[in-house]
């Protein structure tokens, strides 16, 4: 299991009100001992303007005075270690800050050497960005440069300006920056807008978007085009096999996710390699957006799962820093069976912090929003998943210290880390219960999965499968009642209630209740 870091909002440990890398060592026992995760992805903590809170990276190698220095990370990574945990960092390769000295080099005039490291281009004769494409965060993907009298590319924000990567420079001096916490110990690289890197060479304008519905969230008007030219160019698959060969020089298994926006599943999966030879996991993000609805969250379950290369590993996201909370989403009452879904589905599962405390978007009064994106497009901001981790009932709920005003407001949602401990019904012990069944048994961590046929609708139905391991999951998406026809000797292994007593009936059926989710033993 992979567990999601947003580092800002973990544990500060100076008292400035955002979270750092000494605050995230403090807590790894918590990750370890309480949750038992086997990976940490921390959200990026290298030196940056912050305009996109960390992903407008200014110097790759490096640590921000904000987050610690590089001795902190050392410090991260070795305790993470000593406790058998994995740990991966988020690179962020499509763009770097304005900052970044390749950009100021490269805009500093149309022959410095650095100029080709970026995309620059001319304007159509009436002084037109050069194509129709569309920042994600709002308006134009160009900005004017009055200096040298060009465009440049950006497809976030203007100080986000993109890397050519067509340059082998580029590509070279990039991967070397992978290397550099490749050889700091680091068992994991998440690459950042992965499918951004490759853009059309002819830089064509994107046609308009068909009737086809895109699952996904709205994005506004940049829904209104397809975005087939101004990224998922199929040259970025030979960056990622160039990319696995790297990992793959390196003693242990060192692992790459992807963070790909695709919603086709057969293009998805190509992210894998023809030859499984890209990325080990291109983030699966299909059931963020699927309704709470058996036959769609099936369909999406099956068709993310069917058709990867042979040796490829399936895995599922339900929430990150870029989304509505999992229990804002789908609501409060579905999220343990939310968690009950995320932890026994086949494939690696990614767990957002907080997700595991049942934590809801926290409103953020007027003027204190902080996502550039809510800022320029207003309804898309992130703030409300990325408010600081309740840890105790005190001032500073644990986060910081009393008295200081973190960078987002703790939410009054949900009972924090220190009383959810305590309540082994609370969402906090269910998911520890999940995490324990999942460890000890093969068929949830690494067994087949079939669906079955509930009897009955509302209720999706499942078997894992592990040589003589056999465990059947069945969760009501409805508010009723539902029976559910196990078989004769089912025993019942985890309630996402918490109810300890139930018993099938003689025939091997169980009555579930509305919402519930049912782990049930079906080897004996
Ligand atoms: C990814 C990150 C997001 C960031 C964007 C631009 O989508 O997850 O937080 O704003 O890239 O770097």
């Amino acid at each position: 299991m992979v567990y999601q870091v947003y580092l800002r909002s973990f544990q500060d440990s100076t008292g400035n009100g955002v979270g750092d890398l000494e605050g995230l060592r403090s807590r790894l026992g918590y990750l370890s001992e309480v949750l038992g995760v086997d990976a940490v992805w921390v959200s990026p903590f290298y030196p940056s303007p912050m305009d996109d809170f960390g992903y407008d990276v200014a110097d790759y190698t490096a640590v921000d005075p904000l987050f610690g220095s590089l001795e902190d990370f050392d410090a991260v990574v070795a305790e993470a270690h000593r406790r058998s945990m994995a740990i991966i960092v988020d690179w962020v390769p499509n763009h770097t800050s304005s900052r970044h000295p390749w950009f100021q080099a490269s805009r500093s005039s149309r022959s410095s050497p650095k100029r080709d490291w970026y995309v620059w281009a001319e304007a159509t004769p009436d002084g037109g960005p050069p194509n129709n494409w569309l920042s994600v965060f709002g308006g134009p993907a160009w900005e004017w440069d009055d200096a040298t009298g060009q465009y440049y590319l950006h497809s976030f924000l203007p100080s986000q300006p993109d890397l050519n990567w067509r340059n082998p420079e580029v590509r070279s001096a990039m991967l070397e920056t992978v290397r550099f916490w490749l050889d700091r110990g680091v068992d994991g690289i998440r690459i950042d807008v992965a499918d951004y890197l490759m853009k059309d060479p002819a830089l064509r304008s994107n046609p308009a978007a068909g009737p086809a519905a895109d699952m996904f969230k709205s994005r506004g008007a940049y829904d209104r085009f397809d975005h087939i030219h101004d990224k998922a160019h199929p040259d970025v698959h030979g960056v990622f096999r160039e990319f696995r060969r790297i990992l793959e020089s390196y003693d242990g298994h060192r692992v790459c996710i992807g963070e790909i926006h695709e919603w086709d599943p057969e293009r998805w999966a190509l992210y894998f390699g023809t030859n499984n030879d890209e990325l080990h996991m291109p983030f699966n993000f299909s059931l963020l957006y699927t309704p709470w609805d058996v036959g769609e969250v099936r369909h999406r379950v099956d068709s993310f799962t069917a058709d990867l290369p042979e040796g490829a590993w399936p895995n599922h996201v339900l929430g990150n820093h870029d989304e509505a909370r999992l229990a804002s989403r789908f609501g409060t009452e579905r999220v343990r069976a939310a968690a009950m879904l995320l932890l026994t589905l086949r494939g690696t599962p990614t767990l957002y912090y907080g997700d595991e405390l049942g934590m809801t978007d926290v409103p953020i009064p007027p003027g204190e929003e902080q996502d550039p994106w809510g800022l320029r497009v207003p309804g898309l901001g992130r703030d409300g998943a990325r408010t600081p981790m309740p840890w105790t009932d005190s001032a500073g709920s644990g986060f910081t210290r009393p008295g200081v005003k973190p960078w987002l407001p703790v939410g009054e949602g949900v009972a924090p880390v220190d009383e959810q401990l305590s309540d082994s019904r609370s969402v906090l012990g269910l998911y520890r219960s999940l995490l324990a069944l999942r460890r000890a048994r093969p068929a949830l961590h690494s067994g087949d999965m079939r669906f079955v046929d509930a009897g009955r609708r509302g209720v999706l139905a499942y078997e894992r499968l592990a040589g003589e391991d056999r465990i059947l999951v069945a969760l009501n998406f409805g508010t009723e009642p539902a029976t559910l026809q196990a078989a004769p000797g089912a025993e019942l292994l985890l309630s996402s209630h918490g109810r300890t007593h139930l018993r099938p009936g003689p025939d091997g059926s169980f009555e579930l209740a509305g919402d519930e989710g049912l782990v049930i033993d079906l080897s004996r």
